[in-house]
């Protein structure tokens, strides 16, 4: 810790005159980056990451019969490590039904509902967050494909609206941390892009796996504003941005974070 700069709130608003300049997006790194390298040692070790727990309880699920006659998930997605190998790096994506944007939760309950006939899991349930830790897991080191163009559009530009707008008691934009003061030391964090890839994650602070919307609403708590529902409209435009600012990264769910 020794010479670097220690951030307390009240130094932030100074610190950010300092550190203005937005980066190229072909700067932004993944969380990973920015952890200590035992961190990363354990966030990339399966037997000492705990997040491993999630995906393993997550593909047995895939697995189980929701009733004695019902499908498995895996009725229909067969060899789900080919079949479902990347699929994670096209979320969030517009669906076509409905033309509403859904991240990888989101498109996990549709089938769950929809094509299993069985009640949503909800969100930040055991299950649910296994079973995206799952999924996102079989695109390990796949580069992040988001579209954002097209019928994403108005979702992508919203949510960038969102990540610049000042907002809270501290009255601080996303972009004011997560380009500002990037590599810069924030209540023992280092701060990051704020690129979402390795979400769910194992975070010791919760002592436990979290979505990406857990971590959104634990910034916006971070700076007094208001905290958004999980799988709120306002978030899921968010992801998107987060995601395209974050396309050629490689997925690294799940991640391990302090
Ligand atoms: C009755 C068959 C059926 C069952 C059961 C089912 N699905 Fe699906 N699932 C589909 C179909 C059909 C699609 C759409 C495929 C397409 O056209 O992209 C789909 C799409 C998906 C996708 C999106 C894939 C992509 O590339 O975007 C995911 C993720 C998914 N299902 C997960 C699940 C999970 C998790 C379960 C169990 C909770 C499940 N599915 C149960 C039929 C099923
Ligand atoms: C006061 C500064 C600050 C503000 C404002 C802020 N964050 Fe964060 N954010 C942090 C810190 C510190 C962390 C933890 C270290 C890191 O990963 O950057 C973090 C973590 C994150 C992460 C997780 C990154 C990872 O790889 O684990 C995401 C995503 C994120 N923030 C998005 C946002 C979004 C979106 C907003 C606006 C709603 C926002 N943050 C507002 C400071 C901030």
């Amino acid at each position: 810790m020794s010479g670097r700069r220690r951030l307390t709130q009240g130094a932030v608003a100074l610190a950010l005159a300092a550190f203005a300049a937005v980066p190229a997006l072909s700067e932004i790194k993944s969380g990973t980056e920015f952890l200590s390298p035992d961190m990363r040692r354990q966030q990339a070790d399966e037997t000492r990451n705990p997040a491993f727990f999630w995906v393993e309880q997550g593909r047995e699920l895939f697995s189980r019969k929701p009733t004695p006659d019902g499908q498995a998930c895996v009725s229909c997605h067969a060899d789900p490590q080919q079949s479902l190998r990347g699929a994670a790096t096209h979320y969030p994506q517009v669906d076509a039904a409905t033309a509403k944007l859904l991240n990888l939760e989101g498109r996990i309950e549709q089938c769950r509902v929809e094509r299993q006939g069985q009640p949503a899991f909800g969100y930040e349930s055991p299950e649910l967050l296994a079973m995206t830790a799952y999924l996102g897991s079989l695109s390990r080191g796949l580069p992040v494909e988001v579209k954002t163009d097209g019928a994403a559009r108005p979702y992508y530009e919203a949510g960038k609206a969102f990540f610049e707008r000042r907002q809270g008691q501290l009255n601080l934009s996303c972009q004011q941390c997560h380009d500002g003061l990037v590599g810069q030391k924030l209540r023992g964090d280092t701060v990051s892009h704020g690129a979402g890839t390795g979400y769910p994650a194992y975070r010791l602070e919760w002592n436990d796996v979290g979505s990406l919307h857990r971590r959104l609403r634990a910034c916006s708590l971070g700076v007094r504003a208001t905290q958004f529902d999980y799988g709120s409209p306002e978030y899921l435009a968010l992801e998107l941005y987060l995601a395209g600012r974050a396309k050629g990264l490689p997925v690294e769910t799940p991640g391990m974070r302090r």
